[in-house]
């Protein structure tokens, strides 16, 4: 069966909140053994959809499997295969973060000698060594995130789901928290993923849909993504002896909405548009009628941000 192949099949799915559509007739399909990136601007629906995903709440409407099982019908067994980092942290504050991993440990019915090893290996992954005697609530947000990240891996499972997991983690937390997740995906994990900064999205996820309102505006990878919006064009210009934020103004105008204009550096621009190479022209007339010389320009391919940030502000139509 095609579906066997599936790790998570939602069709049609519907989630009112009384006259609010947060979740309004969603389709979408997450292979075995892979990260799905579920993205979108705030209030987009994606805590919503991971509530009803993870059993927290009933859809409206639509129908929901995962492992090939309803999940209303199997809530329970479900439950038992999946881990979950909510969004909003939960947190018994008065422990300490040892008792903590070993607390859910024992919830998961991890026996004793096994719940020691892998707390004392998480604490060590996710450089909690030295807080480990340190109650939750004495902890910085960075730190309790961690915290709620590691306790999740206390018991095996086969699919999880993490809401914005990397919020407050400094740099190299968040490079070891993406590498730790890759790890478990290569032995066999499928990971659920959201978060609003591409750049992880490019080194963890295969597939990705974005979700806009209530629904999905695009499914692919994230090359296949970028390629799909290849005719945006991402146009570099630095100026010689200016300063970009004194050009803003007029680029703005020039532009309109259907583009993604960025300040780089001080005397540096970057405008990504469909109409790159028109908009290059128009600028550089403009520009030279100002008197405002140029350094360099260049033309490149758009990031995966620059193609978000497109689709999401409704230029999809027009491709
Ligand atoms: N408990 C609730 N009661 C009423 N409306 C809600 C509730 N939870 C969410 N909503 C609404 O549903 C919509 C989707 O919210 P949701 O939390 O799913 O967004 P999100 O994509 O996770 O956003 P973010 O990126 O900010 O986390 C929003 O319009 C929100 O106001
Ligand atoms: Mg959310």
């Amino acid at each position: 069966m095609e579906n066997d192949k599936n790790c998570i099949t939602v069709s049609q799915l519907r989630i009112n909140y009384g006259t609010t559509r947060a979740v309004d007739g969603i389709s979408f399909d997450v292979k075995y053994g892979r990260v799905f990136g579920f993205l979108g601007p705030n209030g987009a629906g994606k805590t919503t959809t991971i509530n009803v995903l993870t059993t927290l709440i009933r859809p409206t409407s639509g129908n929901v499997q995962i492992f090939g099982k309803e999940i209303m019908k199997h809530a329970k067994e479900i439950k038992g295969r999946i881990g979950v980092v909510l969004q909003e942290p939960s947190f018994e504050g008065n422990v300490t973060v040892e008792k903590s991993l070993d607390l859910y440990g024992l919830m998961w019915g991890v026996p004793g000698e096994r719940r020691r090893d892998k707390a004392r290996e998480l604490l060590e992954q996710f450089d909690l060594v030295e807080v480990q005697s340190m109650k939750n609530d004495e902890l910085s947000i960075g730190q309790r995130r961690r915290v709620q990240v590691a306790r999740e891996f206390m018991h095996n499972m086969d699919l999880l789901f993490l809401d914005e997991p990397t919020v407050g983690l400094d740099p190299a937390a968040r490079r070891m928290l993406l590498d730790y997740i890759k790890r478990h995906v290569n032995g066999g994990l499928t990971v659920f993923f959201t978060t609003h900064i591409m750049d992880e999205v490019e080194y963890l996820c295969d597939d990705i849909a974005i979700i806009n309102k209530g629904k999905i505006i695009a499914t692919d990878t994230p090359a296949g993504l970028k390629q799909k919006y290849g005719s945006i064009k991402a146009v570099e210009i630095k100026l010689k002896d200016a300063v970009a934020e004194s050009i803003m103004d007029m680029l703005r105008q020039m532009t309109g909405d259907q583009s993604v204009i960025e300040v780089t550096a001080k005397d540096t621009i970057r405008i990504s548009s469909r109409d790159a190479q028109e908009l290059l022209v128009r600028t550089i007339e403009a520009l030279a009628r100002t008197g405002t010389q140029l350094e360099n320009v260049s033309i490149s391919p758009p990031t995966l941000e620059e193609v978000f940030l497109t689709v999401v502000n409704g230029t999809k139509s027009s491709f």
